[in-house]
């Protein structure tokens, strides 16, 4: 049995083989490796007796079920119309500066991914972005360092 396999039959011991344990099954795999492989994807389609087109299908439909490798904190900025209004590409300057990265990379040492994405709901408070699954609002360029800092100091 692979690593891969060994994750995922913890993942279905933990949340169960039905057709609805799929997508905490995926949060799971997410959670641990950061993204879904192709590996994983067949493997949970094997033990929850799907299709692989199944499992890739909604592996795909969420865009925080990421299916390529990604940095261990995964930066997503907010695009959407309140937050570009409120200087969202100042943001991302100082955010690809600091990381050295373009939106849509990953940092060598794989710690950080600098993505876009939607409307995060806290238009009142933009710019908005998150760093996994925790926010931040009324984002400066010297909050971003100092965000950016604190994370570089955590394993
Ligand atoms: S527009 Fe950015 S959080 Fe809503």
């Amino acid at each position: 049995m692979t690593k891969t396999d060994l994750m995922v039959k913890e993942l279905v011991d933990k949340y169960g083989n039905k057709r609805e344990s799929l997508l905490p099954i995926l949060q799971g795999v997410y959670d641990l490796e950061h993204f879904v492989s192709d590996e994983a994807m067949v493997s949970i389609a094997r033990n929850l007796d799907l299709s692989s087109a199944d499992v890739y299908g909604k592996s795909t439909f969420y865009s925080f079920l990421d299916t390529i490798p990604r940095g261990k904190f995964v930066i997503r900025v907010c695009k959407t119309i309140v937050c570009d209004m409120h200087d969202k590409n100042q943001i991302v300057d100082t955010l690809e500066n600091i990381l050295k990265i373009k939106v849509g990379e990953t940092t060598l040492n794989r710690k950080f991914s600098l993505l876009y994405t939607n409307c995060l709901g806290w238009c009142h408070k933009g710019p908005a972005m998150l760093v996994n699954d925790d926010v931040y609002t009324d984002l400066t360029p010297e909050s971003i360092r100092e965000i950016i800092t604190d994370y570089k100091n955590r394993e």
